[in-house]
């Protein structure tokens, strides 16, 4: 019983420290969704030694987008990269990409209109979400156990290898795990539904477990490496707050957990963008200790307002009449809050039964 109290007034704290840790993050500029990007190699022919390129590399920057949207003072962070070559390699950097100065909302439109939509393999909530899981940003499903928040991300899996006009993003998937809840079987099943040859969606997907959160921020440096060599259309982060919350316990290291679940999802936030790839993270609830008895929401998604922050689109998942669950949009900068049921089937995410 103590341990649920204390999580709440950690739970309640944690609106507080994230402003802080917020603050630290602030710096690092966000961008808007880019096409396409230019692997770091690429500067060579801009007068850049292999040497820096290297060091580049080593420092997790693969592409020459990831250097353009840093700022100098994480460039200097690089072993050997000294104040004035991060200003030189990035004034490179600068004019290599488009994107980096204002541009017309008219171009902002076309830019916009290239971007793939993944299916979620259900017809109602597709329609909900406008066509599916946006890529170049990044969705969190957050949820209750057992509301399907895993089956989804399984589905985006395969679907996000599907060709553009079946919905899908062509490219490979990468799938973290935090959970130990990832089982290729699941894909192959769902392969065979879209009748897409399974052992080439097993190949075509990444899988990492990370057992602790330490090395779920190392994988990013890996995964950068990994997008920047290979078409990738989503990243999915199952769950990205799990480890958290088993790493930094108490009300003492609340501010800590707070500042490297803001640099995470801050590094998430610059992939999609980077690699224009759907990011998908998932989120579990607890009890909200601010929430009336007479409430009809008495819980709320853990990370306080900072995984708020950090997500383009929020998305809750609820259950629903019989076996359906219910898909809310609880934020989107482009939809109206509304909802769909879906239900999660052998084949997957798909449309609710009767
Ligand atoms: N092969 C399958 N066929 C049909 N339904 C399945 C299959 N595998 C799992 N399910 C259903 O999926 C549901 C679990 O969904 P999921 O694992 O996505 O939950 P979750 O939201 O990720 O939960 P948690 O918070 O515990 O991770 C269960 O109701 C289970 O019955
Ligand atoms: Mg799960």
């Amino acid at each position: 019983m103590m341990e649920v109290e204390e999580t709440q007034q950690i739970e309640a704290l944690e609106d507080d420290e994230e402003e802080e840790a917020e603050d630290e993050e602030e710096e690092d500029d966000e961008r808007g969704a880019q096409l396409g990007y230019v692997h770091v190699s690429e500067l060579e022919n801009h007068g850049i030694a292999r040497t820096d390129i290297h060091k580049l590399v080593n420092g997790g920057y693969c592409t020459v987008q990831s250097v353009a949207y840093s700022t100098i003072k994480k460039l200097c962070e690089v072993k050997g990269i000294s104040d004035n070559k991060a200003q030189k390699l990035q004034e490179i950097c600068y004019k290599l990409i488009p994107g980096m100065s204002f541009i017309t909302a008219a171009v902002e439109f076309q830019n916009r209109s290239s971007l793939a939509m993944l299916t979620t393999g259900s017809n109602e909530l597709n329609r909900l979400l406008d066509g599916g899981i946006e890529t170049g940003s990044l969705t969190e499903l957050y949820g209750e156990f057992r509301t399907g928040k895993t089956q989804l991300c399984h589905t985006l899996c395969v679907t996000s290898q599907l060709p553009l006009e079946r919905g899908g993003g062509e490219g490979k998937a990468m799938y973290i795990d935090t959970e130990g809840t990832f089982r290729p079987a699941r894909l192959m099943a769902i392969a065979e539904r879209f009748d897409v040859d399974s052992a080439m969606v097993l190949e075509n997907v990444v899988y990492a477990r990370a057992h602790n959160s330490e090395q779920q921020t190392k994988l990013l440096k890996q995964a950068c490496a990994l997008m920047s060599e290979d078409k990738f259309a989503l990243l999915v982060v199952d769950s990205a707050t799990a480890l958290y919350r088993t790493d930094y316990v108490g009300r003492g290291e609340l501010s800590e957990r707070q500042t490297h679940l803001a640099q995470f999802l801050r590094q998430l936030t610059r992939m999609s963008a980077e690699f224009g790839i759907a990011v998908v993270i998932t989120n579990q609830v607890v009890a909200n200790p601010d929430g009336m008895a007479f409430q009809k929401d008495t819980l709320k998604p853990i990370g306080g307002n900072i995984i708020a922050h950090a997500s383009h689109t929020r998305l809750q998942l609820k259950k629903g009449r019989g076996e359906n669950r219910v898909c809310k949009i609880i934020d989107s900068p482009s939809l109206q809050e509304a909802e769909a049921s879906f239900s999660i089937g052998v084949a997957g995410i798909d449309d609710p039964t009767e």
